[in-house]
Formats: C-alpha cells, sequence, structure tokens
C-alpha cells in the first residue's frame, strides 16, 4: 500500500481515484460504513425497484467545468431540474419564495416593483433597529408575514429550538426572488446520475490499485489499518471528523444531524413532486421526498412508492454529523485543531468532517482535485 484513505466519500474516492490513475499509486481506503460513497450513497429499495438517496436527496449541480469534465469520466447525467414546493396551513407555495409564492400569499396580482415595495415596507418594521435575534433578523431581511409562514417554524424544526433563542448571525439573507422563476439552483449544469449514484461513486474505486475495506474504523484498534498502527508508516487522507482525529482534546465541535423514515406507501403517486417541505409546527418532519419524481425518465412500474420523512435536531455523541453548527467556540476549537494537523506527519484532513465545513458534493470533488496537486503529487515527488 502506498497511500491509505480513512472515508469512501467523494472527497477520499477522489483522491483515491486520482493517485491510483495518474500517480500508479496502490491504495486502499477504509470507511466504517457497510458501503463505499459516503453521504452521496445511493441504493435500489427492493420492493418497488426504486432508487432512494439513504442520507438525504442528493442533487448534482456545479459551474466548475473542471469538475463536470471529470465526474462524467465515470457517469452520464439525466436533464432533471430541482424545484421544492413547501406546504403552510393547508396550502401549497412554490419555493425558494419568489413573485408566485408572494402573490399566492397575499392573494394578489403585483408585478416585481410592487411586490418590492411591499417586503420593504414589512421588513421596516423594527424602524432601524439592529436585530438581536433570529425572529428580528428574519423580519428586517423579509418582513413578519413571509418570514412567519416559510421560515421561522421551518428554523425552529432545524434546530430543535426557538427561534427566538438563535443568533442572528445564523442567516445573512434570505432568498427572495422578484420573478417566477423557481428553479432551485441556477448553476450551468444540474442533473442526476443516469444509472444512480450507487453505480457512479462504485465506477471511482473500479481500479486494480484501489482496495476498498469496509466495516473499518479508523480508531478501532482491533483493525490492521487503525490510527496508530499507520499514521507515520504510510501517507494518510482523512475525511473522517476532525475532533475525533484528536480524541476531543480541544472539546468536541458541534453538528446537527438528520433522522431519516423511510416508507413504502400504497399509491404510485404519494405528492406528485420530489420534495414538499412543510414550514409548520403541526408537522415533526421539516420534508418528505418521493425518489420516484427525481427520475421520470425512468419506467419505473411498481403501484407504490418510495417515500421518505427527514427529521432534523442537534446531533448528540453518537448521532451521524451532517451540517456544521459553527458558533463562535466551534470556530474557536476548529482553529486549535488546525495548529494540531500541522505536527501530523503527511496526513492530508480533507472533505465534509475533516475540514468542519459543509461542502456540496461539486465542492468536496474541487476541494480533492486541487489538494491532489498541492499536497499529494508533492508527497510523491511527482510534478504538477
Ligand atoms: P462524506 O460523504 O461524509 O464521507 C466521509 C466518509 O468517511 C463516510 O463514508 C464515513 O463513513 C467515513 N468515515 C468517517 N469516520 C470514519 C472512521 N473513523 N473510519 C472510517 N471511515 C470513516 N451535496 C450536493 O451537491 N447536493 C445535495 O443535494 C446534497 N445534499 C446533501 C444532503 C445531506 C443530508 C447531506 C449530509 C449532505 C448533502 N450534500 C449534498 C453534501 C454531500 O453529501 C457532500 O458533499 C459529500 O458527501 C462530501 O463528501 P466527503 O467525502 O467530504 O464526506
Ligand atoms: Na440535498
Amino acid at each position: 500500500m502506498d497511500l491509505l484513505v480513512v472515508g469512501s466519500g467523494l472527497f477520499g474516492l477522489t483522491i483515491a481515484e486520482r493517485a491510483a490513475t495518474q500517480l500508479g499509486l496502490k491504495v486502499t481506503i477504509i470507511d466504517r460504513r457497510d458501503h463505499l460513497g459516503g453521504n452521496a450513497y445511493s441504493q435500489v429499495e427492493p420492493e418497488t425497484g426504486i432508487e432512494y438517496h439513504r442520507y438525504g436527496a442528493h442533487l448534482f449541480h456545479t459551474s466548475n467545468e473542471v469538475v463536470w469534465d471529470y465526474v462524467n469520466q465515470f457517469t452520464s447525467f439525466t436533464d432533471y431540474v430541482h424545484r421544492v414546493y413547501t406546504t403552510h396551513r393547508g396550502e401549497v407555495f412554490p419555493m425558494p419564495v419568489n413573485l408566485g409564492t408572494i402573490n399566492q400569499f397575499f392573494r394578489s396580482a403585483y408585478g416585481p416593483d410592487q411586490a418590492r415595495a411591499l417586503i420593504a415596507e414589512q421588513a421596516a418594521e423594527l424602524g432601524g433597529k439592529e436585530p438581536t435575534n433570529f425572529v428580528e433578523k428574519g423580519i428586517s431581511l423579509i418582513g413578519r408575514p413571509l418570514y412567519e409562514a416559510f421560515f421561522m417554524n421551518y428554523t425552529a424544526k432545524q434546530w430543535q429550538t426557538d427561534p427566538a433563542e438563535l443568533g442572528p448571525e445564523i442567516i445573512s439573507r434570505l432568498p427572495v426572488r422578484f420573478t417566477y422563476d423557481n428553479r432551485y439552483f441556477s448553476d450551468k449544469y444540474e442533473g442526476l446520475p443516469t444509472d444512480g449514484y450507487g453505480p457512479w461513486l462504485e465506477r471511482m474505486a473500479d481500479h486494480p490499485n484501489i482496495e476498498v475495506v469496509l466495516g473499518t474504523d479508523f480508531f478501532d484498534e482491533s483493525q490492521p489499518l487503525h490510527k496508530a498502527a499507520t499514521v507515520g508508516q504510510v501517507p494518510v487522507i482523512f475525511t473522517g471528523p476532525i475532533d475525533r482525529y484528536f480524541a476531543d482534546q480541544l472539546g468536541a465541535l458541534s453538528w446537527r444531524t438528520l433522522d431519516f423514515e423511510l416508507e413504502v406507501a400504497a399509491t404510485p403517486d404519494f405528492q406528485g413532486t420530489p420534495v414538499m417541505n412543510y414550514s409548520d409546527l403541526d408537522v415533526p418532519y421539516t420534508r418528505i421526498h418521493e425518489f420516484r419524481h427525481f427520475h421520470p425518465e425512468r419506467a419505473y412500474t411498481s403501484p407504490k412508492t418510495v417515500i421518505m420523512k427527514e427529521y432534523s435536531r442537534f446531533a448528540g455523541p453518537g448521532d451521524e454529523p451532517y451540517y456544521p453548527v459553527n458558533t463562535a467556540q466551534d470556530r474557536e476549537k476548529l482553529l486549535g485543531y488546525r495548529d494540531l494537523t500541522e505536527a501530523e506527519p503527511q496526513v492530508l484532513f480533507g472533505g465534509r468532517l475533516g475540514t468542519y465545513q459543509y461542502l456540496d458534493m461539486h465542492m468536496a470533488i474541487a476541494s480533492a482535485l486541487s489538494r491532489f496537486d498541492s499536497v499529494v503529487r508533492p508527497w510523491f515527488g511527482a510534478a504538477n
């Protein structure tokens, strides 16, 4: 083995693939889960044959040409375009908040200028007072009516916290569009892998120089490829949690986690759209995904459908870390952990967990490609 990659998410897979194909290195990837691919992984629900995203809906989008060319070596993409709706008080509205949402909500027929003027007037409610919490910040951005309908309770459910207790710094803007455009992403390229995320991710590791070892935790000393047995002996790409690498010695970083409830529903079409948000407190989940709608081009024939309810909360010690909370204390701890990484011999900390940073898939890939050139190539004396 020339290189050990801890974590088989898109960051680890990209480094492993480049190391094997560009430098001819023998690479071992370990992952503590029973599958590769990290959070982007998908699999087929056996009863219906419908592909579902095991860790929440994953929509691929990028404007980065290098990333787009790179991923197209492993999969083609459908022409899927993401759109989201939200249910509020028994009525369905298009998201993100746009002119259609505003006119439906206020039972009006405003043009862009009138809608802009209305929102500005409602946002002036605080009269120039500096917002002291999330609620006041939200009102100052888009006015009380839209804030309360679409953001306040949704945020309370995401954080399991009263928004009046959340700091104003959690939001710097709230998305509002003064057109009827409800396309969720605005990147140049968007789509879903034609034959699924699972096959895409497996093809990235499908190389004679790459060995994938599943069910192996880097911190489990009963495993041959654990931390103490490898660091200093072989170069390591570490994409697990940075605080965990240092045994939480500066304190644990805080994360939000999600709970997913998968159901096979006895109808061919449950909600008529891929993602429905629920912005009110009387519904405990934040949204429902219905996976057959991600692939209208596929001939799914099942009379049943696969749906997934998503719940959000602060992560406890045993939970999967999904979104960095990123408080001021977290940022301070992170700087301390970054100092500690300086002393680690030939260990690259990368990806979402290794850098304590939310990364979309295209960002994780872009970061891996660039750090492959700036860090991994020089380790092996290879020119850029
Ligand atoms: P991960 O995919 O998290 O991979 C890290 C891997 O390391 C995991 O497989 C884990 O099991 C393994 N690992 C951790 N600790 C250890 C250990 N001690 N020993 C061995 N293995 C270990 N991106 C988009 O572009 N579009 C989306 O729509 C989108 N939706 C998302 C929805 C959710 C709920 C989440 C959480 C993320 C979403 N993302 C989305 C982001 C996307 O999942 C990430 O960009 C991508 O997963 C980053 O890859 P990564 O390799 O950094 O991390
Ligand atoms: Na998503």
